[in-house]
């Protein structure tokens, strides 16, 4: 089965050679901006989504860090998701979205966050599809519900 499947891969990449299928791209890093609405650096129920913002998936090599061996903007959608294609296999190396810029004046202090994604054939994840965690801005000024959001978290009393 397994043969089956790479017989099927190599096709494909000789038809890419050819010009029918695209052969290099074997990723998708799928995920989703929010406007950090109570300045928590986390989702909560008052986070809104950020349409047409700016992520960064960087790939760094694991034993030195300036070797950065794949770099790729994307930006979101109404919704606040994006998808950025990935070429090539990236094993050994560290790959992390981060937050790049918002087009909301009031939302848009990164808040630092990486997303680290795993873009190993030999992840165990048998999807093309890879998911990182949300990244997003802080906005300005936390809303006045933030209060109760952190009540709900019994963060405070
Ligand atoms: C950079 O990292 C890649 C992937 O790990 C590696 O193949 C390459 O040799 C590295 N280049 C340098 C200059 O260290």
């Amino acid at each position: 089965m397994a043969k089956t499947v790479a017989l099927i891969a190599a096709a494909l990449c000789v038809l890419a050679l050819a010009g029918f299928a695209q052969c290099e791209e074997q990723f998708s890093v799928m995920g989703r901006v929010y406007c950090d609405t109570c300045r928590l650096q986390f989702v909560t129920r008052l986070s809104e989504f950020i349409s047409g913002a700016k992520v960064r998936l960087e790939c760094r090599d694991r034993q030195d860090a300036k070797n950065v061996t794949y770099t790729i903007e994307g930006l979101t959608d109404a919704e606040g998701y994006y998808s950025v294609p990935v070429a090539g296999d990236h094993e050994g190396e560290i790959c992390e979205v981060t937050a790049v810029s918002s087009p909301d004046a009031e939302c848009n202090e990164p808040a630092n966050e990486r997303a680290r994604v795993s873009l190993a054939k030999n992840s165990g994840i048998p999807s093309q599809n890879r998911y990182a965690n949300f990244v997003g801005f802080l906005k300005k000024e936390p809303l006045p519900e933030c209060v109760d959001v952190l009540k709900e978290l019994t963060l405070v009393e």
